[in-house]
């Protein structure tokens, strides 16, 4: 299999956008770093960072197109946003059944009494509202930060 992960283009914003449509996720602003997964030149997933504040963001906008599912392609789009959004912390909102494929990138379930930026308590609670499935709170530091 020929994967690439790369940053897409400001040009292909309302194309992701339509796909984020398609499963009933908000679009992305143009200030998103959004990731597209390519298999042999055809897209076959969506990964976003939002910038909540300074070195702060949240991953998530997780999406691989179902025909090319069960390959890892989450998993390469997670480490494609980590190391290329260059964020000191991140945050999570992920449907509760996806834990471990977020625990496995190394985010963990925030603590009770965790300091998160209001944006993003303000969106786990839109996502619970809005979703049928729960939504996790997890959070990830690089090096030595500390949440
Ligand atoms: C969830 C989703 C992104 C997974 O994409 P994927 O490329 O098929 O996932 P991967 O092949 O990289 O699998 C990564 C891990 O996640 C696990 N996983 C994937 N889908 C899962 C599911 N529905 N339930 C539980 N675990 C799941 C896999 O078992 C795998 O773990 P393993 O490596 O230990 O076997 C994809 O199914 C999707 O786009 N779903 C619709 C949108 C969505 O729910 N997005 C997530 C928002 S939090």
């Amino acid at each position: 299999m020929s994967l690439l992960v790369r940053k897409l283009a400001p040009s292909e914003l309302d194309w992701a956008n339509s796909k984020y449509k398609e499963i009933d996720f908000l679009p992305s602003p143009d200030s998103d770093f959004v990731a597209v997964a390519e298999i042999h030149g055809i897209a076959a997933g969506l990964g976003r960072v939002t910038k909540v504040a300074p070195g702060v963001g949240e991953l998530g906008g997780m999406y691989v197109f179902p025909e090319h599912r069960g390959t890892g392609i989450s998993k390469s789009l997670i480490q494609f946003l980590i190391a290329e959004s260059a964020l000191e912390i991140l945050y999570c909102l992920p449907f509760e059944h996806l834990y471990s494929l977020y625990e496995s990138a190394g985010f963990r379930v925030c603590q009770p009494g965790t300091l998160v930026p209001p944006r993003v308590l303000d969106k786990q609670t839109w996502c619970n509202a809005h979703y049928s499935k729960s939504v996790l709170l997890m959070c990830r530091a690089s090096g030595s930060n500390v949440i």
